[in-house]
């Protein structure tokens, strides 16, 4: 009986677990019911009354030792609790940190929803474009000053005698994208296209040399100026909300014809006048006009059969009205202080 007590002890300390599984099988070998010291306890009543005191003594720690080790490996295996934390499901969740949306997001979100309620795709194209879908289809004579460098960031800029001129810049208007729509699509098209334009502006709280426009286009048969206004004010109330006024000034833009810049009544004030309409009751929100037929012919479609509207706006604008943002450099700080206060909205 002591050799079987020392073999099973020598076993017992030379044992090692890798797993849970090797573990359980020590505890079934040595340590269960039927389990090899359970039998040596067993023996242990037939052993001479002269010998119980040692023999006794020794199955005693041989017991203890096996526990122990069972113990020790356990604990290596699956760190303390691990396993009841793991599998407790009415245990508190760990919070988690919910991020927020850009305001500016936030907004095109809105613009792009309500357009998508009448039928507009999204429709969006590269920030680094080329002259001829920035300017050239678009209908800007060569000298406009909208291509001179202190407006437009140009990437490279080929002399005008290369056989092929093709200027690479940051676009200025996300027009571009609609250029892109008309040569590859065939009418009816109704579009917006939302992104980041970039201007060579000097950066103040009232401008910076990047921002977001949303820009629109409708060409099918018979689209009329009618057709704009209706389209525009129903934009209008549904973003500004439904007492909202609108009312078109003429403008010009090289690319629509005839051209208009439409204002809403003050959102602040309701057109009664105040410091953020500066007493006009207005606020002047967009640009927009019937699509000039040079600008239709350069994109291969027939002028004579077709017309359409276009129209454009910025984002941050309208966001700054809306959350009341009296500088437009917060949106491009990534201040988490500015950021944080969006959590709400979505
Ligand atoms: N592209 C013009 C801008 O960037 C906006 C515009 C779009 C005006 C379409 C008229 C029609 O300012």
């Amino acid at each position: 009986m002591l050799d079987k007590i020392k073999n099973i002890l020598a076993e017992i300390t030379s044992f090692s677990a890798n797993s849970n599984d090797e573990l359980e099988s020590f505890r079934l070998k040595f340590l269960s019911k039927k389990g090899l010291i359970s039998d040596l306890f067993e023996e242990f009543r037939n052993v001479a009354p002269s010998e119980k005191k040692e023999t006794g003594q020794k199955l005693n720690n041989l017991k203890q030792s096996a526990l122990e080790k069972y113990n020790n490996l356990k604990s290596v295996l699956q760190p303390s609790g691990e396993s009841d934390t793991v599998n407790d499901h009415t245990r508190p969740s760990v919070p988690t940190d919910l991020g927020s949306r850009h305001p500016i997001s936030i907004v095109r979100n809105e613009i792009i929803d309500i357009f998508q309620r009448i039928g507009f795709t999204v429709s969006e194209g590269p920030e680094i474009e080329d002259d001829d879908h920035v300017f050239t289809k678009l209908n800007f004579a060569p000298e406009h000053p909208a291509r001179d460098m202190q407006d437009t960031f140009y990437i490279s800029r080929l002399s005008l005698e290369d056989s092929n001129p093709r200027d690479i810049l940051l676009r200025t208007h996300t027009s571009s994208v609609q250029v892109r729509v008309m040569q590859s699509q065939k009418p009816p098209i109704r579009t917006i296209s939302p992104g980041r334009v970039f201007r060579n502006e000097a950066i103040s709280a009232r401008a910076h040399c990047i921002f977001h426009q949303v820009e629109g286009l409708y060409i099918d048969e018979n689209v009329s100026f009618a057709d704009l206004k209706q389209t525009l004010l129903f934009f209008a109330r549904e973003m500004y909300g439904s007492k909202t006024e609108i009312r078109l000034r003429p403008s010009y833009f090289p690319f629509t014809e005839p051209s208009a810049e439409m204002d809403v009544s003050c959102t602040i004030c309701g057109g009664k006048g105040c410091n953020v309409c500066k007493y006009t009751g207005w606020l002047e929100v967009l640009g927009c006009g019937m699509v000039h037929p040079a600008v239709l012919e350069a994109c291969k479609i027939d002028s004579k059969k077709y017309t359409g509207f276009a129209f454009g706006m910025g984002i941050e604008r309208p966001a700054m009205l809306k959350y009341r943002v009296n500088d437009l450099r917060l949106y491009f700080e990534n201040d988490i202080r500015f950021l944080e206060q969006f959590k709400t909205a979505f």
